[in-house]
């Protein structure tokens, strides 16, 4: 008889933006004539930057011709744009391997797979709120997980505690869905205490292009002694506009040993046996992101989001809405108002003002009471969402 896997019980019925997406899809549908706009999901709005576009036409060309045809590619990407990942973290002062680089459709999927490397009977620290795929891939394969409280008194930045027994840690900064980002110290502090717990940490830097002070990290490895305790998720999605392009990658160094194996070698030899490489037309358009030109456009990207997200800050501040985030990140997180919760906000103003967002309940119990807005819009929907949402907020003080 075939056994089911029980631990799939322990999970909601649904994914929270799969959630979203049909309460978003029964609205439209009894309201056809509202035009909805849309700040739940951080899906990307501007078109891929022209020297993606023109990298992945000339791929597409290549592809035409059999002289220059390419079936099967390597299953860690190719040679080029490894040797672009790790140029790109030269800026950062760190310095890689490209054999420390896989390539791969993006961090959400690697984030989930990585769990194949760890026994089950690993304990799991996670703050709360967080990115749901932490949570849920774990739950899946039945991992015990401890919460750490992300709150408005530490600034939605858990420390660890000693006392705190762990084997594996998630941490994402700059955070989603708070935008607070970790200091240099703060990072420190929790390679200090992963290598004391001979624990590993397993850190999301997709939103690091959104950083916009060089005192603050950008990858974990910019931290001493972070290459023998941590690993590194990375994802084109935001900063190049890949959400529908698909392509990230994620940094294993070589000098990570964990009971005397290499997760490295593990990691080559699971992604040899259970994926196919990203498609070389891709991987051309993600070498270009890396380029000098490349880099250039994408943090013209960010900077037109960044917009978006000091107008929403403006307009939360004049209407007294106390919020985190939107500085270094695309997101804003925001209380709600009159102490509503989470999802009674997200019926409230899809409903009077026709805006999607996504409830703090969502990430976690921690994050109930707030709601996070993304900056991923374009510049006139931003701008009219916030028109509607001071006049709803003014309406109802
Ligand atoms: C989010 O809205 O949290 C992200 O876009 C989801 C993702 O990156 O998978």
């Amino acid at each position: 008889m075939a056994k089911i896997n029980q631990h799939y019980r322990q999970l909601k019925d649904s994914y929270l933006f799969s959630d979203i997406a049909r309460r978003v899809a029964a609205f439209s549908q009894a309201h056809p004539e509202k035009e909805i706009i849309r700040m739940g999901i951080g899906d990307v709005t501007l078109p891929l930057m022209p020297s993606v576009i023109s990298s992945l036409h000339s791929a597409v060309e290549e592809m035409a011709d059999a002289s220059t045809f390419r079936g099967y590619g390597p299953e860690q990407g190719y040679g080029f744009l490894r040797d672009a990942i790790r140029a790109y973290y030269v800026r950062f002062g760190v310095q890689l391997d490209p054999d420390e680089i896989f390539v791969s459709d993006g961090a959400k999927s690697d984030l989930g797979n990585i769990t194949d490397l760890f026994s089950a009977d690993n304990t799991v620290l996670i703050p709360d709120p967080v990115y749901p795929v932490y949570v849920d891939t774990n739950l899946m394969n039945g991992r015990k997980i401890l919460y750490m409280n992300a709150n408005a008194e530490n600034g939605f930045l858990p420390m660890p505690d000693p006392e705190v027994r762990t084997d594996l840690i998630y941490l994402c900064s700059p955070n989603n869905p708070t935008g607070a980002v970790y200091t240099r110290e703060q990072l420190a502090a929790w390679i200090d205490y992963a290598l004391a717990q001979d624990a590993v940490l397993l850190f999301d830097a997709a939103y690091e292009a959104f950083i916009g002070d060089s005192s603050l990290p950008h990858s974990i490895f910019e931290l001493p002694d972070a290459k023998r305790c941590a690993i590194e998720f990375c994802s084109l999605s935001k900063t190049a506009g890949f959400t529908g392009t698909r392509c990230g990658y994620t940094i294993i160094p070589k000098t990570l040993k964990i009971e005397g194996m290499s997760p490295n070698r593990m990691w080559n030899r699971r992604q040899a046996t259970k994926f196919n490489g990203v498609p070389y037309i891709i991987q051309r358009g993600a070498e270009a992101a890396f380029s000098e030109e490349g880099v250039r456009q994408s943090q013209e990207m960010v900077a037109y989001y960044k917009k978006n997200t000091a107008v929403m800050a403006e307009t939360l501040e004049r209407c007294g809405v106390h919020f985190f985030g939107g500085v270094h990140s695309p997101y804003l997180w925001m209380e709600c108002p009159d102490r509503m919760d989470s999802w009674t906000f997200f019926d409230y103003l899809l409903e009077n003002a026709a805006i999607v967002g996504t409830p703090g309940a969502g990430f976690g119990i921690n994050g109930e009471g707030y709601f996070r807005l993304t900056g991923f819009g374009s510049q006139p929907k931003t701008m009219e969402a916030m028109q509607r949402i001071a006049s709803l907020l003014k309406g109802a003080n």
